[in-house]
């Protein structure tokens, strides 16, 4: 089988770093994911995945961020069996495939055109309401494609911190406006994190830049009346870190006693 060769670049190309992720730990005997999609992917992926980085202890990482984030959609799903999903940036990630939503659900994946037409030749779209959308975030015509009379999730991984402030602003915004009522889930970095990007392989490799940090999870809250941060989770305090190798877990712990590299990461959940 012909194996699709790599251009892209710049934020894109930090898709593949947590594609492996989620592949080397559903390769694990005791896996956290699962993602079947996710090694075949891999396997018709035409690219160094070295470069990427990616250990032991940093693939489960990624592993627990998106269980977390399935976990938190299931939960939305199970209460609104007839809502719409909006998985932004979602890259090459195979989250519909993990989650299985019912036919009555509206799945949305969005990404970049050029990542979109790599995910077209690389993950089958599963079967139901599903649709996959080319289009930057922050460009304004996709949003108005989705029928707004359901309850809305937004789950966005990995995208938040490539994002300047007043664009992450802006699309939370538009989200919460549109919708009548829904959650959004999403991943952010403090500014320390921001700052300490260079130490980041994948970002540094990839020649990408982050932009927006986020230290107080309330400030989101004032963006929307009614807008109401239901969990701020660290990274360091993520359940299912026991499944790190000894080495990541005795690293988490002395990051989890430093102020501002403890909160160098959060995963966020509000509703609206
Ligand atoms: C770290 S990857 C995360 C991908 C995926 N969510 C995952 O967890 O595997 C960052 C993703 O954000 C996407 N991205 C960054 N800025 C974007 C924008 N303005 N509009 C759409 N996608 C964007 C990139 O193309 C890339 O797929």
């Amino acid at each position: 089988m012909e194996r699709e060769k790599i251009t892209l670049t710049g934020a894109p190309e930090t898709m593949l770093a947590t594609l492996y992720g989620r592949a080397l730990d559903s390769r694990r005997p005791n896996s956290v994911l699962h993602d079947a999609a996710a090694v075949q992917a891999v396997s018709r992926i035409d690219y160094d995945f070295r470069k990427t980085r990616m250990t032991g202890t940093s693939a489960v990482g990624v592993a627990i961020r998106a269980k977390v984030l399935d976990d938190w959609t299931r939960e939305f799903l199970a209460a609104y069996p007839a809502a719409v999903v909006l998985h932004l940036a979602c890259g090459l990630d195979t989250r519909v495939q993990r989650i299985a939503p019912a036919a009555t659900v509206r799945w949305v994946d969005l990404d970049y055109p050029d990542v979109v037409a790599l995910r077209e030749k690389l993950v089958s779209p599963p079967s139901g309401d599903y649709h996959l959308v080319g289009a930057s975030v922050t460009s304004d015509s996709w949003l108005s494609d989705v029928p707004n009379d359901r309850p809305t999730v937004a789950v966005f991984e990995g995208l938040s911190m490539y994002l300047h402030k007043e664009d992450g602003k802006r699309l939370i915004e538009r989200i919460t406006n549109r919708f009548p009522t829904g959650q959004l889930l999403f991943d952010v970095y403090g500014t320390t994190g921001i700052k300490l990007q260079k130490l980041v392989p994948a970002v540094r490799n990839a020649g990408a830049t982050l932009h927006w940090g986020l230290d107080d999870p309330a400030e989101v809250e004032g963006w929307h009346p009614g807008l109401k941060c239901l969990d701020a989770l660290r990274s360091v305090d993520m359940p299912g870190l026991e499944n790190l190798p000894l080495s990541g877990r005795l690293g988490l712990k002395v990051i989890a006693k430093i102020p501002g590299l403890r909160d160098a990461g959060r995963i966020l959940r509000y509703r609206f």
